[in-house]
């Protein structure tokens, strides 16, 4: 080690006027000697490398989440936002929430997440936030639309050249995760119909989760998605119910709760 280290110090010619071989002792990998610019202190090559290569690490994490994000086409008013949980029914659907995301990081099968409740009670919000910590801890790819929106994305390649359903619908097929809003608002067409469940199953197939969204209670979703759609969303389902009221309602601008 030490011929080594003079030889690449001779080596550097005038350089090595400026290096010195240092030696030291790291209490994970022992001792090693290095070479260190003259007078600086020594270093252990090894936490060296596992340094840099967690640096890299997080800069590749970073990296790949900014592409992420921009490939999940969040709604930029859910970005960075918080669902807050302030009663007990709302830490409970928390829990499933979580639970739900447990399962499908360990598990790499089928799972639906159903988000239902009146209007403005928050799922949209549960659902992005949940996307967007998937995304950033641990790198899964997401799509956020609605059933009406993956619908006409679809369509619209129908007579255009170089696109095609199959490839429409392999893309939605893809992602580790898709969320899909308002799902009891499709357009009660046969092709619609068709489109969605294809795209639900084949999800199923490939053991890719979804999450859905609808202001429908989950009992009667059949009639909006049709039954096989519904009976998978059976299979290792995480349910919740958001029975509260409408936040858009009790929210008020700044400033003007303190003036009532
Ligand atoms: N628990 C909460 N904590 C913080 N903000 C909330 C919470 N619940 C709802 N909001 C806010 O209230 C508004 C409505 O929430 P959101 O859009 O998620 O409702 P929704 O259930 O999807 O409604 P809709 O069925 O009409 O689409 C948003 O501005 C959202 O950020
Ligand atoms: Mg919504
Ligand atoms: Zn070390």
């Amino acid at each position: 080690m030490q011929t080594e280290l003079t030889h690449i110090a001779g080596a550097l010619g005038s350089f090595g006027a400026h290096v010195e071989t240092a030696a030291g002792s790291c209490d994970t990998h022992g001792a090693a000697e290095v070479l260190v610019r003259k007078g600086s202190p020594w270093h252990c090559p090894k936490c060296l490398e596992a340094k840099m290569a967690a640096e890299q690490h997080l800069q590749w994490m970073a990296a790949r989440s900014a592409d992420l994000m921009h490939a999940a086409t969040i709604p930029a008013k859910y970005i960075g936002q918080r669902f807050i949980a302030t009663t007990e029914e709302q830490r409970a659907v928390r829990k499933t929430v979580k639970l739900f995301s447990d399962f499908i990081l360990k598990s790499a099968t089928w799972a639906a997440l159903i988000l239902v409740g009146k209007t403005g009670t928050g799922k949209t919000l549960l659902a992005c936030e949940l996307a967007q910590a998937l995304m950033a801890s641990a790198a899964r790819s997401i799509r956020y639309i609605t059933a009406a929106g993956m619908v006409s994305e679809i369509q619209a390649t129908y007579g255009r050249e170089g696109k095609s359903e199959e490839t429409e619908i392999a893309r939605f097929v893809q992602f580790d995760v898709l969320i899909l809003d308002e799902i009891d608002a499709i357009r009660n067409t046969d092709n619609a119909s068709l489109l969605l469940t294809e795209i639900v199953n084949r999800r199923y197939n490939a053991n890719k989760p979804v999450i859905v969204i609808s202001n429908q209670p989950f009992d009667h979703l059949g009639r909006y998605v049709g039954e096989r759609v519904h009976s998978r969303l059976h299979e290792n389902s995480f349910s919740c119910a958001l029975n509260w009221g409408d936040a858009r309602r009790v929210r008020q601008p700044a400033g003007e709760g303190a003036a009532a």
